[in-house]
Order: C-alpha cells, then structure tokens, then sequence
C-alpha cells in the first residue's frame, strides 16, 4: 500500500528537463560565534581585549540542482545542516562562499512561529506575513477565509498567537504558506507537532502542489514520510552533501549508516 502511493508520487513529481528552481554551487555557510570569556562587569571592561571567534562551518561546498516541479526530501543527523541550507534558500542567511540560485517566489515554513509576531493576532499575523512573502493586502483580504478556513482556527483568530499551542501555530503557518502563491515550498520538519488528521491534510495539500508542478523541499526525521513524499533526498552529514538520489536508496543509506554507528 505504502509502495504503491510512493510510486504514484514518484510518477508525479519526475522533471528531468523543466527549468531550474533552485542551484547551489559549492554552497557553504559559515556561522560565527563570539564567546565572550566574562559575562560580568570585568568581562565589559576586559572587552577591549580580542575576543575567541569560533567559526562553525554548518553547509561545506554543497553542489545540487533541483529543477521545477521536483519534491526534494532533506535528512540528516541533528546539526547537519538542513535547516540551514533552507534558510540560505529562504534567504534569512547570506552564503559565506559558493553560488546559490533561486528561481521563484519561495514560502519558507521553517521554525514554529517563525515570521509570526507573538503579540499579534492570528489575523494579523496573517497579513503581516501575506505582505512580507509579497501580497498585497488586498490580495491578503481575498485569501483570508481560505487561509482561516484551512488553518481550522475560526475562534482564535483574533487570539495574540503567543497564546496558541505548537499545532495551532503549525496550523496557521502552513495554511498562510500553502495560500501565497509560492513556487517553492520549504517545509522544516514542523508537520510533526499537527495532529494526525491535519497532517493528513497538510499531505493532500502537498500532493495538490505537486500536481500543480510546484518545487517542494522537504526536511524530516522521519524517513517513512520522506519516501512517501519525495521521489529524490538529499543527505546531509555535518554540513557535506553525502548522497543525492533516489529517495528510498538515499534513506536506506542513511539508516544503515545510523546503524553502523
Ligand atoms: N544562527 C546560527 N548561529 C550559529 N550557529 C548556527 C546557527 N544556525 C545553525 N548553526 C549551527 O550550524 C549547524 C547546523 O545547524 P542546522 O540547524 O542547520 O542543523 P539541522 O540539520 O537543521 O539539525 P536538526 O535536525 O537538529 O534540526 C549546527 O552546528 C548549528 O549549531
Ligand atoms: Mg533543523
């Protein structure tokens, strides 16, 4: 049963020749960190001193093309680098060297609650992150049922969303992501906290994008929902792109790697 829908998604989601959706070349990113040796009033005085710069390097040299209307799924150790290399993508971070190509408007669904205010409303939290994937308001004001509806939030949406649950604000980034348009779909992982139903429904939603021939990236720590979406997987291992292929092959690689130890 599960083989048959991953060959169904398979069949729907294989572009071989379409256009270029997203090119990395060499891609790497550098994060720096600053330890400060005092957290105290000495450390502030002592701060004119050179401080220790650790540098972390989270994506190393990373080269992949993934082309329009592909699912890609992302796995890979915890701090591999997945996360990161969706947020070179969503362009919350700046490459430190190599090339990076995105074509397309992207709706980034990364962390819970990311590009949400806590003190807005659900509301207007919806149209504050509709204008900054790039609606227009009225264009917002059109979807808005549509978005509330999907989100199945009617009696919380004029709720601040600090007070909403994981799921809910799961609910309402998805539904505003799944609403604005996007050519590219970036999905961090954060399926995981909706409950079974939604899910289910977040699933037939992404299987509507791939039929619409939309580019969808996928990252998860669940393999069985990477073979059932994606029809190709990147590995990442400590920021190096290990495999790139075939989903079921890429996840059966990784997991005996896992059990090798
Ligand atoms: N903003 C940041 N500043 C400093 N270091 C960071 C930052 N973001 C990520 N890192 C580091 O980069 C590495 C890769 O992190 P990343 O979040 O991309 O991993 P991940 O594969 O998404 O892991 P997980 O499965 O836990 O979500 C980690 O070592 C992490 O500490
Ligand atoms: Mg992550």
């Amino acid at each position: 049963m599960a083989a048959a829908t991953s060959k169904q998604l398979f069949e729907a989601t294989g572009a071989t020749d379409a256009p270029v959706a997203i090119r990395a070349e060499n891609l790497t990113k550098e994060f720096k960190l600053a330890h400060h040796a005092y957290a105290s009033l000495k450390g502030l005085l002592l701060s004119f001193l050179p401080r220790r710069i650790e540098r972390m390097v989270a994506l190393q040299q990373v080269s992949f093309t993934i082309r329009r209307g592909e699912t890609v799924g992302v796995i890979g150790q915890n701090g591999s680098g997945k996360s990161t290399l969706l947020g070179l993508i969503a362009r919350v971070y700046r490459p430190t060297a190599g090339m990076l190509e995105v074509n397309g408007r992207v709706a980034p669904l990364l962390e819970l609650g990311a590009g949400f205010h806590p003190d807005l409303t659900g509301l207007e939290n919806i149209y504050f992150n509709g204008v900054i994937l790039g609606l227009t308001r009225k264009q917002i004001a059109e979807r808005l049922d549509a978005i509330v509806q999907f989100a199945e939030l009617e009696g919380y949406i004029d709720a601040p969303i600090r007070t909403y649950s994981s799921g809910m604000l799961m609910r309402l980034g998805f539904a505003v992501a799944a609403h604005v348009d996007a050519d590219i779909l970036l999905v961090d992982e954060v399926l995981a906290v909706g409950d079974a139903r939604f899910q289910q429904k977040c699933y037939d939603k992404i299987r509507q994008f791939q039929r619409e021939g939309r580019t969808i990236l996928f990252v998860s720590h669940d393999m069985e929902a990477i073979t059932q979406v994606a029809a190709r997987a990147l590995w990442l291992d400590k920021g190096v792109l290990r495999a790139d292929g075939d989903a079921q092959a890429v996840v059966q690689e990784y997991l005996h790697s896992v059990q090798a130890g």
